[in-house]
């Protein structure tokens, strides 16, 4: 069990966040930096905020190595909010746009994108019920589309797109469930987007990574607070951001800094991810259908072999101290999250809980 009664949260998302970051933020809640008042309180434009505000953009840039040539956005509304955003920025209403079909977050963004512009699917795994994620090779592409819409982690599926080649055309990717999980090369995509609320903080914040070569193009019907180069100009502050979250996040990347930053992180990542598969695919109890090319180390959907047990495995593994287990009602089963924060503990456990489950219960 960990400090101060913690549990094990593996939830999807608001996700676990690093024990020290909270006991930070508890500590400096009511009285930050001296100020005698709470970062809650202050002003975005006050001096002390706009200090901290930049210091989180630049530990972001050097934890992704983010080239100048990209502008950093921190958003309002999580990643939904940029599904709309995306085409009304980068496409028009009678412009072209392609879209990876890998689960249901790629569908939520796709649903949405029909509404602002023309969408073609460019790839799809739907016939297999998403069992893997399609090859960048099957992508049918032309050069007259705007952009290709990839999510490279499907946080309900558990299938994922871990190496990315640039295209012709912009890759836009939603990477909500698995920023900062391992390094990725930000110049193979024209736009990197998502919400904080699982690997960066809190929920309310969303982060946008652009090629300043695609802004000044939006639609003209763009709402002010969504249009990039609005954003840029403004460094993010045309209206109030969603501070508190900002302030958390800025902690969350020292944490990762501290920790090694990416590569580092990235290899914890696969071992914690390891150790789970290694374990499901040898127990009779439990299994996982992707094939293996396509898992995610982040979300590890797993299904019990009798369902009559799903019950009894969520409320004991509870009462161990292992939390929000459930998988997605569209996919049924158990999910593990084991995004950044979830230590290397925290895995074991799980696996410690579902050995003697399966003792007890197979
Ligand atoms: C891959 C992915 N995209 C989009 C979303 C939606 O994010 P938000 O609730 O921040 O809009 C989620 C949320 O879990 C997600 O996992």
């Amino acid at each position: 069990m960990m400090l101060n009664n913690r549990k094990y949260n593996f939830g999807s998302g608001p996700a676990t966040i690093p024990t020290s970051v909270l006991e930070e933020v508890k500590e400096e809640l009511l009285d930050w930096k001296g100020k005698g008042l709470s970062v809650l309180e202050i002003s975005h434009r006050s001096n002390d905020y706009q200090e901290l505000a930049l210091e989180a953009e630049k530990d972001f840039r050097d934890l992704l190595s983010i080239p100048d040539s990209y502008a950093v956005l921190f958003t309002h509304g999580g990643a939904t909010l940029q599904n709309a955003a995306i085409p009304l920025n980068l496409s028009s209403p009678d412009g072209e746009v392609s879209y990876v079909n890998s689960g249901y977050w790629a569908n939520r963004s796709i649903e949405e994108a029909k509404k602002y512009t023309n969408v073609r699917i460019a790839a799809s795994s739907q016939e297999t019920n998403f069992s893997f994620f399609p090859p960048q090779s099957s992508w049918k592409l032309s050069d007259k589309q705007d952009y290709i819409h990839v999510t490279p982690n499907e946080t309900i599926g558990g299938i994922a797109l871990r190496e990315v080649n640039k295209e012709v055309i912009p890759i836009v990717a939603d990477f909500s469930s698995s920023i900062l999980s391992e390094p990725i090369e930000v110049s193979s995509f024209g736009l990197i987007y998502g919400g904080a609320q699982k690997n960066i903080g809190p929920a309310g914040l969303g982060f946008v990574i652009v090629n300043r070569e695609l802004l000044g193009s939006a639609q003209k019907t763009v709402p002010s607070p969504m249009n990039y180069l609005i954003l840029e100009e403004s460094s993010s502050m045309y209206n109030t951001p969603p501070t508190f979250s900002w302030y958390v996040a800025g902690k969350v990347f020292k944490w990762l800094k501290g920790r090694g930053g990416l590569k580092a992180i990235g290899q914890i990542n696969e071992k914690k991810a390891k150790k789970l598969y290694d374990f499901v695919d040898r127990s009779d109890l439990y299994s996982n259908k992707i094939e293996k090319s396509s898992r995610s180390i982040m979300n590890i959907p797993f299904l019990l072999e009798k369902e009559e047990l799903n019950n009894k495995f969520l409320t004991d593994s509870s009462t161990h101290g292992l939390l929000a287990l459930k998988g997605h009602r569209s996919v049924g089963g158990m999910r593990a999250s084991i995004y950044n924060a979830m230590p290397e503990e925290g895995v074991e456990a799980l696996i410690e809980f579902m050995k003697l489950f399966e003792r007890e219960n197979l």
